[in-house]
């Protein structure tokens, strides 16, 4: 079992380094290379090419965006009780959602973006 989770953390960690090293290579040949790297880290774009991949349809069960009712019952433990779950990344879905670049700060930022969609999408029923 312990094995089991150390090889789960290993391959986002393994997948993080290739982007690094990618976006290290973009950057050094990009004219700006701060403000593109600062783009791919903001929220809104973390959460648009990084969680979305789950959270926009509600693959293996993740709460939708748009689901108010879910994310209200999730974040009623606090955000940081929801982040530490999901930094550690449980059930579906992987160890700070895919982006273990991503400070804490980062991916706190992120689920906050989630929710704030989430509690001000119009009700559902
Ligand atoms: C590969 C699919 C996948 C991706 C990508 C993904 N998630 Fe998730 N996420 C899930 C699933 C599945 C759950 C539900 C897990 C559960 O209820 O135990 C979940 C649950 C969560 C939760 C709620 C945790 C809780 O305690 O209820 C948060 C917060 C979250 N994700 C944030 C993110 C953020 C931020 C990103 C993008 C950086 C992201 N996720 C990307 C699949 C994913």
């Amino acid at each position: 079992m312990k094995r089991y989770s150390v090889m789960l953390l290993a391959i986002p960690l393994a997948i993080g380094a290739t982007a690094l090293q990618a976006a290290e290579k973009a950057a050094a040949g990009a004219a700006t290379p701060s403000a593109v790297a600062a783009a791919d880290r903001s929220p809104e774009a973390v959460v648009n090419s990084q969680c979305i991949e789950c959270h926009g349809s509600g693959k293996k069960h993740a709460p939708r965006i748009d689901d108010r009712e879910d994310w209200t019952k999730r974040a009623s433990k606090g955000l940081d009780a929801l982040a530490l779950g999901a930094i550690r990344g449980h059930h579906g879905m992987p160890a700070r959602g895919g982006r273990p670049d991503l400070t804490d700060a980062e991916f706190k930022a992120a689920i906050f973006h989630m929710f704030t969609r989430a509690v001000t999408a119009p009700a559902k029923k």
